[in-house]
């Protein structure tokens, strides 16, 4: 792996942190004294780049179990290399067990990191995330704070295995959950499916949100090249998680910052990758916040354009066959990027200090199945599809490559559910009038009203229609659907029905038709009955009154726009390398060889 090593560097008295310990007042005798209580002596961080490890361990993150090895190994490459680490925990965010839905904090995971870079000696930061919503949390506060920034992806878990068949997170237990409830099979083989298939460290294996983010996040250039791929108990992420540690600390003193890194073009290339390896489409919302966050307006119609160029290559499920840890004996992420040649910016500078072209030069295809050639895609475009019509006039995203093929084009009648509890009181019910043809709605689902845009869009099938041997129909709602899943669903419908959104006025029986290949939802019902439902329609009783929701409910955005805080928000142009943010007094008087330093308070 190749690390370049830069001669314009910054002095000890330009740090960041100098301002705490170096300068010669009370405030500093109070920094200097309260670090000699932890037991360091001066010599271990005087003169130093301070770097905070920010980890998102926590015994309830089964994703992140091997974090509390990794951040001694991110230490030891940090005082390796001259730095002086300092590990800050922050929200876990474990995917599995926090409800609603880990989305409604990814914004306050977010500020949470922002703040603390902020608010403390920091000179640069190792961002430690992987499971779902620690990627963008992790990188849009990163971002917004501008220091020297390095992201450490926990890497995916090892294959699952029953019975000697292999099975992937989450894609295989909606997929044997379909089974048990048709009858296919027991009680007893649904528990020994669950006890293995999630039996090692790392996030889902499939290619999920967190695989899809942190792999984009890769090829944003804000991780070191290759390590994205490497599974979690593998011994070379241990080797890396050192690496990792020992180039923020050149980072720092280069002033190697997200705004040297991040352009717009390094956004398509993040987009361009997670369309290549089928990802996520919860990629959408967290790419488009991340890049609002540098001030660049990558839009759901960018994210739709590139779609229809860029080949599936990754046979991956839940979309293809395989899972991570056969994707990183196949190469990885690195062979895919060559792969994918001209519809890659290889100009693009990246974390190891060299361009994202010179980190993958001559990285190879060692399994052609499971890294496909662009002579043999998976999917010859189309990886996801930005829909727009009367029912989303903001769009609404589809993953064609993991639906039933026949249901691209489709129209039917809609069976309306009006919140998550109505569906799953009536969905099961013999009594409910559905059809393999008909047309699944869920309402309330969005990011202010179910709230925070749970993962509920794949929408259950009935279960009348699953002992019929049905296995995917057309599904709409405004919620997000977890990576790993699977099927017909049309999700992220914008604006929202608990906002007055077009969903909110489908009613049982009305005509629906979504053709993928002309990108159209369309909802069969006058113009003038629409104005006339919108003028009947009430809007509900927002859901929180206290806590974190009252300002998320008060401030998110809709999901074409990222669903971050509309106050967090970077300037569309602002950003990445735009103009110079102004500095503060403050600032003023310290030397700094950045010319995008943020606007930080008198922290004195
Ligand atoms: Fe953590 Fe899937 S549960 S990544």
């Amino acid at each position: 792996m190749e690390i370049s090593v830069s001669s314009n560097r910054k002095t000890s008295e330009q740090l960041r942190s100098y301002r705490w310990y170096g300068v010669n007042d009370l405030r500093s005798f109070g920094h200097r004294s309260r670090t000699a209580q932890m037991g360091y002596h001066p010599s271990d961080y005087m003169g130093k780049p301070v770097i905070a490890v920010v980890n998102t361990w926590s015994e309830i993150n089964s994703c992140h179990t091997h974090f509390k090895q990794r951040v001694e190994e991110v230490k030891r490459g940090i005082w390796q290399a001259g730095g002086f680490p300092v590990e800050m925990p922050v929200m876990t965010l474990a995917e599995p067990f926090q409800k609603p839905t880990t989305m409604l904090y990814r914004n306050f995971l977010a500020m949470e990191t922002e703040e603390l870079l902020k608010s403390y000696p920091f000179d640069g930061c190792v961002l430690m995330g992987g499971c779902d919503k620690t990627t963008p949390g992790l990188l849009m506060g990163a971002i917004s704070m501008d220091l020297p920034a390095i992201y450490l992806p926990a890497g995916p878990m090892l294959r699952g295995n029953w019975n000697g068949r292999t099975l992937g997170s989450g894609s295989d237990t909606w997929k044997y959950w379909a089974e048990l409830r048709a009858g296919k099979i027991t009680e007893e083989e649904w528990k020994g499916i669950e006890s293995g298939i999630a039996r090692s460290p790392g996030h889902c294996m499939t290619m999920g949100t967190a695989s899809t983010m942190t792999s984009a996040t890769e090829a944003l250039g804000l991780t070191l090249s290759g390590f994205s791929s490497i599974p979690a108990v593998d011994s070379r992420h241990a080797q890396f998680a050192s690496l990792t540690g020992q180039r923020i600390v050149e980072m720092v003193w280069i002033d190697q910052k997200p705004s040297d890194i991040l352009t717009a073009q390094s956004f398509d290339n993040a987009v361009t990758t997670v369309l290549a390896m089928s990802g996520s489409t919860n990629a959408i919302v967290h790419l488009v916040a991340v890049a609002r966050r540098a001030g660049i307006d990558l839009t759901t119609a960018r994210f739709d354009e590139l779609a229809r160029i860029t080949p599936g290559l990754g046979n991956l499920r839940p979309a293809g066959q395989y899972l991570m840890e056969d994707f990183f004996y196949a190469g990885g992420l690195r062979a895919l990027l060559v792969e994918l040649g001209e519809l890659i910016d290889g100009s693009q500078m990246t974390v190891n200090g060299t361009t994202l072209g010179e980190n993958i030069a001559g990285a190879e295809i060692f399994d052609d199945d499971v890294i496909r050639k662009r002579s043999n895609p998976l999917v010859a475009s189309d990886g996801l599809a930005v829909l727009t019509g009367n029912l989303a006039p903001d769009g609404a995203v589809i993953k064609p490559a993991a639906m039933e093929a026949h249901l691209q084009k489709h129209r039917g009648p809609a069976v309306v559910f009006k919140d998550y509890a109505d569906m799953a009181a009536r969905i099961d019910s013999e009594e409910l009038d559905v059809t393999a043809d008909s047309v699944i709605v869920l309402q309330h689902a969005g990011p202010v009203g179910a709230p925070g845009m749970p993962e509920w869009g794949q929408l259950p099938i009935p279960q009348k229609l699953l002992k019929q041997g049905v296995r995917d129909m057309l599904r709409i709602s405004d919620a997000r659907m977890s990576g790993t899943s699977y099927g017909a669903c049309v999700l992220h419908v914008a604006p929202e029905s608990f906002v007055g959104g077009p969903l909110a006025l489908v009613k049982d029986g009305d005509m629906i038709e979504m053709d993928v290949h002309s990108r159209r939802l369309h909802l069969e019902v006058s113009d003038a009955e629409l104005v006339a439902r919108k003028a009947a329609w009430q809007p509900p009783k927002r859901p929180f009154e206290r806590g974190f929701g009252v300002m998320h409910q008060l401030h998110v955005t809709q999901a074409n726009k990222g669903c971050d805080f509309d106050f967090l928000e970077e300037p569309v142009g602002a950003g990445a390398q735009q103009a110079p943010a102004p500095v503060t007094q403050t600032e003023q008087t310290v030397p700094s060889t950045s010319s995008t330093t943020r606007t930080e308070p008198d922290i004195h």
